[in-house]
């Protein structure tokens, strides 16, 4: 029976018991008559000091030749340490070699310091990294603490669709989806295949967001979240796009925009409280490599009350800021990245909530207010990030909602099965989505968010 290195170094076995470990070399160092192995099993941050000595078997034909990356069983016995900062060591009574490394100088994560980029070209072996190890060790935190967060609270986990027909936030970045024997179909009179039937007649699309239906078992079962992959086809290079991400919906009957406010401030505190208490050697890594007081901004964070700002009074910050923009600050315009770090790192210097936006910037299913001008929006927005969260209160009035959606250019018989829930027994509801890798790199302070999905989908990016 093996152990993980996690259960021996938090002290779940006795010292003078015999132990094995699995897992794969992160460095050696040999003295006269010894070599010392530090092995890795992804288990905690840490590994565990191996001490091979010259009476094993194998110690001259294999133990001196290992190298970074080899795999290996050990067995022996744990001990304490006399070496400094480590308290537990092995003692090996036996270390047998699972797999060697081919050519030790071609191993591609040598024991030092790699680029982020360099790390993105061997993305296979990133998870051997100190960095990638403690990422996916708080990108697991995380996931398993949205679920446990909703389930706590009531919610149901709702699994809507990946293939779809709507384009949920009319942004028209979708990627379509199509059956392959569509290429075997006669070709139009360009010569061009006819993509427009594509899903068993019909044109089809990879989701941007489970909203639409997660609103229908809303309007059922009143508590709802989605979690799941989420695809936009966004030509974009910045360090928090990827065409390929998770996100997290909550939809909630009988609910306003005040209650999401309040259900989003809740639901960040609660995520981050939980990578504080579950991975603290994970988060002192990134403090001090990554993001150098992240911890301390956390724990703030948790005190912290976020503000609340209306568009319009957010125009007036940002316009008395004594700060060149890029882009130009004017109503019926967007917030850009560079406006919405200002206001949450320089003018409020902590999390805000932005809310009620303008109307014609924002998706036809927003409730439109009683100024008739502006929408029930907000976007949270974090130091570091800017928007990590985007939802709203939803146009649940029949009339305003066939409005908009002509506006919008949408087809009425198209979204009929969702004007329906207007029909029958409509209730005000909201909700919002929360971009998973979004919230990651604000917790580990990776600022990129290639950096903090296994496998990053990005234009360009599709290796592995
Ligand atoms: O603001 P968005 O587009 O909102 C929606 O999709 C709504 N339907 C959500 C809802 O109300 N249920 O996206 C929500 C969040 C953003 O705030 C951002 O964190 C993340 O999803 N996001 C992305 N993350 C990574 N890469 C991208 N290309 C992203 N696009 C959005
Ligand atoms: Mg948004």
């Amino acid at each position: 029976q093996s152990h993980s290195i996690k259960s021996l170094l938090n002290g779940q076995v006795d010292t003078g018991q015999t132990v094995e470990i699995k897992g794969w070399i992160r460095t050696t160092r040999d003295a006269k008559g010894f070599s010392f192995l530090v092995v890795h099993d992804g288990s905690c941050f840490d590994g565990i000091q191996v001490v091979a000595d010259e009476s094993l078997p194998n110690y001259s034909t294999e133990v001196i030749k290992l190298f970074t990356g080899c795999s290996v069983i050990v067995t022996g016995e744990l001990t304490e340490s006399g070496g400094k900062g480590q308290n537990l060591e092995i003692k090996a009574d036996k270390v047998t070699v699972v797999g060697w490394v081919e050519n030790p100088d071609s191993y591609p994560v040598q024991p030092k310091r790699h680029t982020m980029e360099f790390l993105r070209e061997v993305a296979h072996l990133r998870p051997r990294t100190n960095t990638f190890s403690a990422m996916m060790r708080v990108r697991n935190t995380m996931a398993q603490a949205v679920h446990q967060y909703f389930n706590q609270r009531g919610y149901l986990w709702l699994h809507t669709p990946i293939i779809t027909a709507s384009d949920c936030e009319g942004a028209g970045d979708l990627f379509r989806v199509s059956n392959l024997d569509l290429l075997n179909l006669p070709k139009t009179d360009k010569g061009d295949i006819d993509f427009s039937e594509d899903f068993f007649g019909k044109e089809t699309y990879l989701t941007v967001s489970g909203q639409l239906n997660a609103e229908t078992y809303a309007c059922a079962l009143s508590k709802v979240y989605t979690f799941g992959p989420t695809f936009r086809a966004e030509n974009s290079h910045t360090q928090r796009h990827l065409a390929e991400f998770w996100m997290i919906e909550p939809e909630v009957a009988f609910a306003d925009l005040n209650d999401m406010a309040a259900l989003a401030e809740d639901f960040l505190k609660y995520l981050v409280k939980q990578v504080l208490d579950n991975n603290a050697d994970d988060m002192q890594f990134f403090n001090q490599f990554v993001d150098k007081g992240c911890v301390q901004r956390l724990e703030t964070l948790l005190d912290d009350k976020f503000e609340q700002v209306n568009y319009a009074d957010a125009l007036k910050i940002l316009e008395k800021a004594n700060v060149k923009f890029e882009y130009p600050v004017k109503w019926g315009l967007d917030l850009q990245t560079e406006h919405e770090r200002y206001l949450t790192e320089k003018h409020f210097k902590k999390p805000i909530v932005v809310k009620n936006y303008p109307e014609e910037i924002k998706p036809f299913y927003m409730r439109l207010n009683d100024d008739k001008k502006t929408v029930a929006a907000m976007d949270v927005l974090v130091p570091g990030v800017g928007e990590i969260m985007g939802g709203s209160q939803r146009e649940e009035r029949l009339e305003y909602l066939l409005n908009r959606m002509k506006a919008h250019n949408l087809d009425e018989a198209e979204y009929k099965w969702y004007t329906d829930l207007r029909r029958y027994g409509t209730v005000p509801h909201s909700g919002f989505g929360a971009g998973f890798e979004r919230l990651i790199s604000y917790v580990t302070g990776l600022s990129n968010v290639r950096d903090v999905i296994p496998f990053p989908r990005t234009p360009g990016n599709i290796k592995f």
